[in-house]
């Protein structure tokens, strides 16, 4: 709805800050490696961008680098992110454009940047909730050499469906690279490097409680969802890597423990 998004939209330019601050450390470990041609589901304002490999020109400027990515496909079913993402984009020296089919209605303007020699960036309107309705700007894009999601697969409809989409838009090889954030992993969970001694039971009992009211203001997000072993479960994958954490910082810390890593798919 269109007064939800803007809401969310909205929420999110103070909150994605303090978002970024306290994730930005582990998007970091990672992100560097994401190369090719990229599919981005859920970018929101692209806070993920600064990460990529970038070049940094003789005056000073700094670039995507065209070396490692040589395109950018933004997924976002909320127009009312584009034009902080478009900005965002185009920050990082990207060449964006939208489209036309999947943002009609969308109320967004190309800008009359010089777009030659820059990484394209093309942002489309939808989402991988459904297989049967896969906006045509993604087909014909895939298959891509990465896909990444960073807190979107709390918010899509179905995750299996959504991830079993995104293995298939992937080449054979291809990376998905994913951070999220996730019910609190069991204590023995292998995948646990960073601990704090934060009561698990207690708080995953209490993700469990809060998440019917945090889905109605937060624009449909779980805080309950297992996406690390979600993404495992699935099966299709060559390897599947990732380390889980358990953040202290402050009380919404202890409710969105986090998940990171990547999914490499098989080769047949
Ligand atoms: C919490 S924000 C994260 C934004 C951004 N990826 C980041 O890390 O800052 C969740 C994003 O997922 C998008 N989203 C909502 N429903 C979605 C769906 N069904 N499929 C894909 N993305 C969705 C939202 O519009 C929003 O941009």
């Amino acid at each position: 709805m269109a007064v939800y998004d803007w809401m969310f939209s909205t929420m999110w330019i103070i909150e994605s800050t303090r978002n970024d601050n306290k994730v930005d450390v582990y998007r970091k470990t990672i992100w560097h490696e994401i190369s090719g041609n990229v599919l981005e589901l859920g970018p929101g304002f692209a806070g993920s961008l600064k990460f990529l490999a970038h070049a940094t020109t003789s005056d000073g400027s700094f670039y995507v680098d065209p070396d490692v990515i040589q395109s950018y496909t933004a997924l976002e079913p909320n127009p009312f992110m584009y034009p902080r993402l478009q900005n965002n984009a185009e920050v990082n020296g990207f060449a964006v454009d939208y489209d036309r089919l999947s943002c009609v209605g969308c109320n967004v303007q190309d800008t009359d940047l010089p777009k030659a020699g820059l990484v394209p960036f093309k942002i489309v309107r939808g989402t991988l909730d459904d297989p049967e309705n896969i906006p045509k700007a993604i087909l014909e894009q895939a298959p891509f050499d990465s896909i990444l999601t960073s807190f979107s697969l709390c918010t899509v409809r179905h995750p299996e469906t959504a991830l079993k989409n995104i293995q298939q838009l992937l080449k054979p090889g291809g990376s998905f690279y994913f951070i999220e954030h996730v019910r609190q992993p069991a204590r023995d969970d292998p995948t646990v490097v960073e601990d704090n001694g934060v009561n698990v039971e207690l708080w995953g009992r209490i993700q469990d409680w809060i998440t019917p009211v945090w889905k109605l203001i937060g624009h449909g997000c779980h805080v309950n969802r297992k996406s690390g072993l979600t993404v495992a479960s699935i099966g299709g994958w060559k390897t599947v890597d990732y380390k889980s954490v358990r953040p202290v910082i402050d009380l919404q810390s202890r409710i969105m423990p986090l998940s990171f890593g990547k999914a490499i798919k098989a080769n047949d």
